[in-house]
């Protein structure tokens, strides 16, 4: 136990007046926690006059303890007062240092977004090999021969000139910007052991304008499934498959007799969406169809053993349908607004 201290009326006063000197000039809340312990604390003065009661003699008990009891209390009273005002200060600065200046000019540094095309392809590799398929890749300066005659266009078929081909000079070379990536098919089946399950996406080239609807530069993916006993049935399902997580789970696809030479029979396929923006629709999406066995034999496989189909399409035009995209250009113009659009998939 301390040792008694004098209880007087100046000395209990000199006391207060030190601990409201000291809480005043507290400017922070660790300040008036420090001058807390300090004066009102329990090796405060006032707390060791308080403890001083039991020498003051029975007559004066009284009095002394009605003066260090009002003296305690009203310490404590400007403490309290104290706390507030300075936590009230604090919350204030806090607020305003972290307002947001709405109005503030947005920092110049932009930071870059994945291109919605390179985001889709990756997307539909994903879907493929989950169902067990490899993804194959193949030059975009590509031979005549696997751009057209591996894939059976005759030297002279109409087909060959009504893909807009950009030929690479010397012409003696038989180089080309590949068309489509149909030639991923042929080199697939020449350099894969079979059962062959492959997904090829890609640039190509068509010496098109550029327009709204038109870019003589796009992309496409390729699918070719070789395999004992395909059919058309397996081909339509893992369209529709493909659709539905592409469009949704009501998407159906609609398969249109057509011509391609690689392909027999062959289809163009339509894809229906009925949650499109403008209403339910039938869009043309792409082609498709039973491996010819012409393109068989050229890379030395049995027709009669091994069957497959094959289909193509172009991500431009998927990215479109899925995000109501009405001008080609956006694609290859490069504006950085356009890709953030699609969000910052790392
Ligand atoms: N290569 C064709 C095109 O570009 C699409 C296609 C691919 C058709 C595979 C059938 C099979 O138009």
């Amino acid at each position: 136990m301390s040792d008694p201290v004098e209880i007087s009326g100046p000395a209990v006063a000199e006391a207060v007046e030190s601990a409201l000197a000291a809480v005043r000039a507290a400017s922070s809340i660790a300040e008036l926690k420090a001058a807390r312990s300090v004066h009102a604390g329990e090796h405060s003065l006032l707390a060791r006059m308080n403890a001083s009661m039991r020498t003051v003699p029975p007559a004066e008990k009284a009095a002394a303890g009605k003066l260090i009891g009002q003296a305690r209390a009203t310490v404590a009273e400007a403490i309290a007062a104290r706390e507030a005002g300075l936590a009230e200060d604090e919350e204030r600065m806090r607020l305003a240092s972290e307002a947001v200046d709405v109005t503030a000019l947005p920092s110049r540094w932009n930071s870059g977004a994945r291109h919605p095309l390179s985001l889709l392809q990756e997307t539909v590799a994903d879907i493929f090999v989950a169902m067990g398929w490899e993804i194959a890749e193949g030059p975009e300066l590509e031979h005549e021969w696997f751009n057209f005659d591996a894939l059976n266009f005759d030297e002279d078929h109409p087909a060959r000139a009504m893909q807009d081909t950009l030929f690479v000079e010397p012409a003696d070379r038989h180089l080309l910007l590949r068309t489509h990536t149909s030639p991923v098919q042929v080199r697939s089946l020449l350099d894969r052991p079979l059962p062959l399950y492959v997904i090829a996406p890609g640039r190509v080239y068509r010496s098109d304008e550029l327009d709204a609807t038109h870019t003589p530069v796009f992309t496409q993916v390729e699918g070719i499934a070789i395999d004992r006993g395909l059919t058309m049935a397996h081909l339509r399902g893992t369209l529709e498959h493909f659709a539905r997580q592409m469009f949704g789970q009501q998407a159906q696809i609609r398969l249109r007799p057509n011509y391609f030479p690689f392909t027999e029979p062959s289809a163009e396929m339509d894809v229906w969406q009925p949650n499109a923006k403008g209403g339910a629709r039938w869009v043309e999406w792409g082609g498709c169809g039973m491996v010819n066995p012409n393109v068989l034999r050229s890379a030395g496989i049995d027709p009669a053993e091994y069957q497959g189909f094959a289909f193509g399409m172009g991500i431009e035009r998927t990215v479109q349908f899925r995000h109501e995209i009405a001008d080609m250009r956006d694609f290859v113009e490069g504006d950085i607004r356009f890709s953030q659009q699609f969000g910052m998939v790392v």
